[in-house]
């Protein structure tokens, strides 16, 4: 089998090709510089840059894999959650493809692909626990195979990434600034001044709302003003408090997503590996923390590689390549779900 992903739900176009389950080629087109400009993702300017690139990336992918275009017999793209206009370019492309080359179909939920990207590296164990944790979303999932997967617990607001970024760009961070903020905090002295947000309770859910206004307030009393060179590119040359208000917010996020995953093990009392991924899995501090916990409850810990965990068309494809292992595939009329609806399990089986 040769599977074509497609990924266009945000502000990344890429696309991949893995035959097999092995990746053959991979290719990305990143927009994140344009929208650092207004400091979030424009859905307009986003869908526009993908019809821009979508062609070209395609043919660049096609070069570089020296593959024949007919041996394509699986197209798997992003259907959702994201920007509607956006995956509208990819799933268009897709269809269109699918028709040229007379090639099964399947749209692929793009967070339940997050988790699967994991496979594209190591053997992925079902079933396990799932935290997803993005730009976009912050989830808890229960893996009981590629086309089973269970939502335990979700964010009511902010997703961690959301909240990193917003806590970021006060700071004077470019957009997204998650990454620069984890090499700042690293350089800083954490301490638990915040308050671990929407832990008394039952349930498995996330609010991060509170606690980025707590971190926000805190900068306006405590840190104003921001004596240093912004957009800031070089976290070395931060003040010290700045670095240990990054350390200790950085922390809270890490101990109230690994305390919630901790809760969720204890409800599955069965499963043995934890499975990270999503953009906010290169957060240093998570990965230490899960990396404790599941250490201390002897189970395994599983991370995709790091071009893996962002938004990428490997993903995709992988996660194609797999449903269509088990007879999975979409008819050509399967609709494109924007962020905050569910997506439906609504795979038929092949002919
Ligand atoms: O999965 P992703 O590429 O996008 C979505 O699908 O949403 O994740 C992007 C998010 C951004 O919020 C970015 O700031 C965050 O991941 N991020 C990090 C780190 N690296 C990227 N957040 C915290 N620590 C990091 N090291
Ligand atoms: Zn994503």
């Amino acid at each position: 089998m040769l599977c074509l992903g497609i990924e266009t739900s945000c502000d990344e176009t890429s696309l991949a090709l893995v035959g097999d389950g092995e990746l053959l080629g991979h290719v990305l087109a990143s927009q994140s510089e344009l929208h650092a400009l207004f400091g979030g993702v424009v859905p307009e300017l986003a869908s526009r840059e993908h019809y821009r690139y979508i062609g070209k990336l395609f043919d660049e992918l096609m070069q570089r894999t020296q593959l024949d275009i007919h041996a394509i017999n699986t197209i798997a793209v992003a259907r959702g959650p994201g920007l509607l206009g956006s995956l509208l370019v990819g799933v268009a492309f897709a269809k269109a493809l699918a028709i040229g080359l007379n090639a099964r179909i399947i749209g692929v939920n793009h967070l339940h692909a997050h988790l699967l990207a994991v496979g594209l590296t190591q053997k992925i164990p079902f079933p396990s626990l799932g935290l997803l944790v993005s730009g976009g979303h912050t989830n808890i999932y229960r893996l009981e195979a590629p086309n089973r997967i269970e939502q335990l617990g979700k964010t009511l607001d902010d997703a961690a990434g959301e909240a990193v970024d917003k806590i970021g760009n006060l700071l004077g961070f470019p957009y997204p600034g998650g990454a620069l903020l984890d090499q700042a905090a690293q350089l800083g002295k954490p301490s638990l001044a915040f308050t671990l947000p929407y832990l008394h309770n039952n349930n498995l859910d996330f609010s991060f709302s509170g606690l980025k206004t707590a971190v926000a307030t805190y900068i306006q009393q405590n840190l104003q003003p921001l004596n240093y060179a912004r957009p800031v590119t070089d976290v070395t040359t931060l003040p010290a408090a700045v670095l240990d208000l990054c350390a200790s917010f950085n922390l809270a996020i890490a101990k109230t997503l690994v305390i919630k995953v901790h809760r969720a093990l204890e409800h599955e009392r069965d499963l043995q590996h934890v499975l990270l991924a999503g953009g906010v899995a290169a957060n240093s501090c998570l990965r230490q923390e899960l990396t404790q916990l599941t250490h201390d409850l002897h189970m395994s810990l599983h991370v995709p590689t790091p071009l893996f965990c962002t938004d990428n068309g490997a993903m995709i494809a992988y996660a194609g390549y797999l449903l269509a292992n088990l007879g999975l595939e979409h008819d050509l009329d399967f609709e494109t779900i924007p962020r905050g609806r569910i997506i439906p399990n609504d795979y038929k089986s092949q002919s």
